[in-house]
C-alpha cells in the first residue's frame, strides 16, 4: 500500500483515459484503464455465446456465468494494444456498442468482484495513475489523490464525436449525446459501485480547458500530496 497511486474516475468521454495517460507519462507511472477491462468482457462474453442484453443478464445464473468469465479474463495490455486471449481487441473494445455492453456487464456484482484483483494487481512500482468510474471510492480507497473529472455533457459527446470521426468513423452528436447520457444514468444509479466522487476527491472541470492544463493541476495536488 506504499506504492503510490492517483485515481482518476468520471463519467464517459470526460477526457480521463488522456488525462490519465498524461500524467503517467510525466511521472513515469504505469497506467490502468479500468473501462477497457468491463469492455473486454462485455466482448469476452459476446463471443462465448452469453448475452449482454438487460433481460438475459437479468437471470442471476446467467450473470453469475458472466462473472465467472471476469475473474478468469485471459486479457492482456502491451504496447498500447489489448489482447484477449491471442486476439488484439484494441478497435473491438473502442466502439460505442463496446461501451453500451461495458456498462451492462459492470452493473453486475460478480463482474466487479471478478475484476477486483485483476485491478488491485496493476498497483506496482513506482506508481499507478488509475481510471474508470471506482478507482478512489472502491478499488484504491486508500489513494493519496483523487481526482473527480466532469465536463458538459455537450462537451463530452463532441469530443467524442471528433475521436471517432477522427478514425475513420461515423457518427451523429445526436445519437452520441443520447448514448453517454443513457450510459451516465445506469453508471450512477447502479446499485454496486456507482459513479460518484470519493469523499475525499478533488473535483476538476475541463470543459474550458486544455489537456495540459489539467495535466499541469493535477501534478500540482500530486506534489502537495507527497
Ligand atoms: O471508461 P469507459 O467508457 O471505457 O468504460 C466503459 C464502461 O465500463 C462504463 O460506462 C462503465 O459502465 C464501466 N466502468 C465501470 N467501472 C470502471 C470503469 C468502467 O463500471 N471502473
Amino acid at each position: 500500500a506504499d506504492i503510490p497511486v492517483i485515481c482518476i474516475d468520471g463519467p464517459t468521454a470526460s477526457g480521463k483515459g488522456t488525462l490519465a495517460a498524461a500524467v503517467a507519462a510525466r511521472l513515469g507511472y504505469h497506467v490502468l484503464d479500468s473501462g477497457a477491462l468491463y469492455r473486454v468482457v462485455g466482448l469476452a462474453a459476446e463471443r462465448a455465446g452469453l448475452a449482454t442484453d438487460e433481460a438475459a443478464l437479468a437471470d442471476p445464473a446467467h450473470a453469475e456465468r458472466v462473472g465467472a468469465l471476469a475473474a478468469q479474463l485471459p486479457v492482456r495490455f502491451a504496447d498500447g494494444r489489448i489482447w484477449l486471449g491471442d486476439d488484439d481487441v484494441t478497435d473491438a473494445v473502442r466502439s460505442e456498442a463496446a461501451g453500451m455492453a461495458a456498462s451492462r456487464v459492470s452493473a453486475l456484482p460478480a463482474v466487479r468482484a471478478g475484476l477486483l484483483a485483476l485491478q488491485r494487481g496493476f498497483r506496482r512500482l513506482p506508481g499507478l495513475v488509475a481510471d474508470g468510474r471506482d478507482m478512489g471510492t472502491v478499488i484504491f480507497p486508500d489513494a493519496p489523490l483523487k481526482v473527480f473529472l466532469t465536463a458538459s455533457a455537450a462537451t463530452r459527446a463532441q469530443r467524442r464525436y471528433e475521436q471517432l470521426i477522427s478514425r475513420g468513423e461515423t457518427a451523429s452528436i445526436d445519437s452520441l449525446l443520447a448514448d453517454l447520457e443513457a450510459r451516465d444514468a445506469r453508471d450512477r444509479t447502479r446499485a454496486v459501485a456507482p459513479l460518484e466522487p470519493a469523499q475525499d476527491a478533488q473535483l476538476l472541470d475541463n470543459s474550458a480547458q486544455t489537456i495540459d492544463a489539467s495535466v499541469a493541476t493535477v501534478l500540482a495536488w500530486w506534489q502537495r500530496c507527497r
